[in-house]
């Protein structure tokens, strides 16, 4: 498809810009020819003029008969392919060198003409001449004087159509080179489209086609340095992103999977022990329990997820209103109290002065530090620090959160952001999904704040997020 189209289109073009040069250097061509023609022609008459005016003169003195004269006249007309007439000094004809045209004599051919020959200058014309030339004709008329006096004139007849046989030859040769030119361009368009545009193209076309079949990882091989080039190097840069995005979903669904999974095999198991009876019925409140767990947690995951999806999908409209940051803080330690007791969790909240009026979303807020302080919680050493830190610098409000323990490994910084990614997988697999610092994070870029972690050396981590203050 492709092929053909641009090929055609190419060919074209070429055939078009080819002709209209060729007619360009055709017609200057034979302007300039017809012009040098001319000009040969008259030179060769001029140098025959000599002759023809001495034996015009010598008839009109009496010295040659009137047939000896036409004689002359016939041999340079056949000569120079011209009609030649000879006038006397009144414009009347009375010799001609071709026969057909005898009926001419005693005829006045030249009147106005005549003036300009007396000064004796020579006459030119072309085109028709009365009824005597049909097909135009180059008239050339020049005086004969003998011993300074006007005599009469020589008129040459040249038929234009004579002088354009030659021409027509031109314009052959010309029009077979444009068709010789047409056909060697053809194929000289055809080698370089199909090497620079047909042949990138279609590579371009089959990889995009496979692409949308799904073989994202196929890319197309092409280095020139023009545009076909460049537009290779954004489809390849497209289809890297593509295979990324297609990469992502294929990790997220088998991770989504995977976190569904366990606790509905556990479920399974658990439930159908009790139909089964292989569970004592005194100890099916305690299996329901477990049940009820895994329950939970599954609500939970589906619940995160559809938070995730809903933000990054830019669905979630956020209700932006003052609220007082520490007052929010204060509430949300509470709320941990008793995995803090559980813990034996020093907890030390060290809040800013002053009240932190900030702009964000109620909901949305309670949720970023429950799950920083989940966090602090649940990766602090048994009996250790944390520490809850607000101050305000500028326009913005600094919250931070430390807890003591292991320091994060360098390459885990990154990745912690990441969905589902848990550092520890043995450990903390039973009670997390990898989903809070994700959606954190998330919130955090809706409303335009940054959140950043570090290791404080040998000591812990901590988180830091901002707020702006109203
Ligand atoms: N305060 C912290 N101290 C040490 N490591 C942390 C801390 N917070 C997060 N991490 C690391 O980052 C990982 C990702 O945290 P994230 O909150 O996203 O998931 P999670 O806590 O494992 O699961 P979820 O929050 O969904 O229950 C954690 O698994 C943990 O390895
Ligand atoms: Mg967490």
């Amino acid at each position: 498809m492709i092929k053909k189209g641009l090929f055609s289109k190419m060919v074209a073009t070429f055939t078009l810009i080819i002709s209209i040069s060729f007619i360009i250097i055709a017609t200057f061509l034979s302007y300039w020819f017809e012009g040098y023609y001319f000009q040969q022609r008259k030179a060769q008459i001029n140098s025959e003029s000599g002759i023809i005016g001495k034996a015009a003169v010598e008839y009109l003195e009496g010295d040659i008969s009137s047939y000896r004269l036409r004689e002359i006249l016939t041999y340079i007309g056949n000569y120079l392919a011209t009609d030649i007439w000879l006038l006397d000094n009144y414009g009347y004809v009375y010799s001609v060198s071709n026969d057909k045209q005898k009926k001419l004599i005693e005829k006045q051919v030249f009147t106005n003409e005549l003036e300009e020959l007396r000064k004796g200058n020579s006459v030119e014309k072309r085109g028709a001449y009365g009824n005597i030339f049909v097909v135009p004709v180059h008239t050339y008329g020049m005086p004969i004087f003998y011993n300074g006096t006007f005599k009469g004139a020589i008129v040459m007849h040249t038929s234009i159509n004579e002088i354009r046989g030659p021409l027509k030859k031109v314009y052959e040769i010309i029009w077979a080179s444009a068709v010789l030119a047409i056909i060697a361009s053809c194929f000289v368009i055809y080698y370089f489209s199909q090497r620079i545009i047909i042949r990138p193209l279609a590579q371009i076309n089959y990889v995009a086609d496979k692409i949308s079949k799904g073989e994202v990882d196929k890319r197309v091989n092409i280095n020139s340095k023009d545009e076909i080039g460049a537009l290779a190097e954004s489809f390849n840069s497209m289809a890297d992103s593509l295979e990324k995005i297609e990469n992502n979903r294929r990790e997220f669904i088998s991770n989504v999977s995977h976190e569904i999974r366990s606790p509905i095999t556990s479920i399974k198991g658990f439930v159908s022990g009790m139909l089964d009876g292989i569970i004592p019925k005194e100890k099916e409140r305690y299996y329901l329990g477990i049940v009820y767990k895994e329950i939970q947690r599954l609500t939970r995951l589906v619940n995160d997820l559809l938070d995730l999806s809903a933000i990054e999908a830019g669905e979630f409209n956020l209700r932006i209103e003052e609220l007082e940051l520490n007052e929010f803080i204060r509430l949300s330690v509470i709320k941990f109290e008793t995995k803090i007791k559980d813990k034996k969790i020093n907890v030390n909240v060290c809040l800013d002065d002053e009240d932190l009026f900030v702009a964000a979303d109620r909901d949305r807020l309670v949720q970023i530090i429950t799950n920083l302080l989940d966090n602090a919680i649940k990766y602090v050493n048994e009996g250790g620090n944390v520490k809850i830190n607000t101050t305000k610098r500028g326009k913005k409000a600094y919250v931070s959160i430390f807890n003591d323990g292991p320091c994060i490994s360098e390459q885990d910084l990154k990745k912690i952001w990441q969905r589902f990614y848990k550092e520890d997988k043995a450990r903390s697999s039973k009670v997390s999904t990898g989903l809070g610092l994700p959606i954190v994070r998330s919130i955090l870029t809706k409303l335009g704040e940054d959140i950043w972690v570090e290791n404080v050396k040998n000591k812990g981590v901590k988180f830091t997020f901002t707020l702006t203050l109203i």
